[in-house]
């Protein structure tokens, strides 16, 4: 057998959209991207919002529109992808790491709070692996100290909490179409906003500081951080098919959930109020030896596994370029997962068989 960790779930109804734009001849961005934005800003429940070329941009186009820069301090979970905080360092300012709670891996409400300094602007609650992360409280931190909201979502497109689309809930909402993700353009990202005034600084930060393309003045500060039509229309073919992606991911989960004996290790599962859009199907061993054994015969036995991710305060280049700032601790929340925990795949299309048989694997690995 071979499983590979990730397989999009893409065919014939993308492929016959992206050869529309060539039928019509109109490859970069036009009407199918509006059409994209105006359903994904349905979808998430949200008044205005923007393509960018990725996620990692999308989070720093939201970053410079709630004016964050030199001298600033925005708040990331430590455990997150590196591009939470990669994307704080492009806009500027200096990324301060809050640990999450190790059972569902989501950051921590008052380890957020003490991390709080005069210099604090923002946090970035990350919503990790297809979970919400709890939200409402964030929302509270954030009235309390007068602090922005920019929610990563890169992994929770059709995720909701207590009802309502992740990110909806901040100043700025950003999502990833990167081809692992619940849906994909190949590459792609958007953010999504209620408020006019930042809607507008997005405008312009994105299309050169113009609103219209085809003139040459440019009446703000702005970049290319447009999208295409061709993603696009392979975005609104993924839109179709975003609740049978749910449905069957949620499937696997499920199948995961009766197979597997959950001896020395257990399953992460969203928290309460949270739905689950299974980006990954996350599992957390007691021990670190238990883990590479399991992970060893899983991957002789053909399954591609991951591991979680690193801790964002031990990146190399982090550590060596602002080595003053983090002082990694010798043991975190963070390192410990990193270290006992393992990634299977949850993508639609894996067969009853497939799970299966990573389930025996697993079981059997067992000590
Ligand atoms: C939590 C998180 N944030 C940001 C990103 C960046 O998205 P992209 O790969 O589209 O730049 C990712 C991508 O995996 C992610 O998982």
């Amino acid at each position: 057998m071979k499983i590979p960790q990730f397989k999009p779930y893409i065919g014939a109804e993308e492929y016959k959209n992206i050869k529309e734009c060539f039928d019509n001849n109109w490859v970069t961005e036009g009407k199918k991207s509006k059409e994209f934005v105006n359903q994904l800003n349905e979808l998430v429940g949200v008044k205005y919002g923007v393509l960018a070329p990725n996620g990692t941009l999308s989070l720093y186009l939201g970053l410079k529109a709630l004016g964050i820069g030199s001298g600033d301090e925005v708040i990331v979970p430590n455990f997150s992808f590196y591009a939470s905080a990669s994307s704080v360092i492009m806009a500027g300012a200096k990324p301060v790491f809050a640990e999450v709670d190790i059972e569902n891996l989501q950051v921590n409400i008052n380890q957020v709070e003490k991390k709080i300094t005069r210099k604090t602007k923002a946090i970035m609650p990350v919503h990790v692996y297809g979970m919400s992360c709890d939200i409402e409280k964030i929302m509270q931190l954030s009235k309390k100290y007068k602090l922005k909201i920019i929610e990563d979502a890169a992994q929770g497109i059709g995720l909701k909490y207590k009802g309502k689309h992740v990110g909806s809930f901040g100043e700025i909402g950003s999502f990833s179409f990167f081809a692992d993700k619940t849906i994909t353009t190949a590459e792609g990202g958007y953010l999504c906003t209620d408020s006019q005034d930042i809607y507008n600084k997005l405008l312009y930060l994105r299309n050169q500081g113009r609103i219209n393309r085809g003139s040459f003045i440019h009446p703000e500060l702005g970049f290319n951080f447009r999208m295409n039509d061709i993603q696009s229309s392979m975005g609104l073919a993924q839109l179709k098919k975003l609740d049978f992606i749910i449905k069957a991911k949620n499937e696997n989960y499920a199948l995961y959930n009766q197979n597997l004996k959950q001896e020395k290790f257990k399953i992460i599962k969203p928290i309460e109020g949270s739905t689950f859009v299974p980006f990954r199907i996350a599992i957390l061993f007691d021990d670190i030896f238990q883990k590479e054994k399991t992970e060893k015969e899983l991957n002789l036995g053909g399954v591609e596994t991951r591991t979680f991710f690193y801790p964002l305060d031990r990146q190399p280049q982090f550590k060596r370029k602002y080595n003053l700032f983090f002082k990694p601790k010798k043991d975190s929340v963070s390192l410990s997962l990193y270290k006992k925990g393992l990634c299977l795949p949850s993508y639609v299309g894996l067969s009853e068989k497939e799970i299966t048989y990573i389930c025996k694997k697993i079981n059997e690995s067992i000590l």
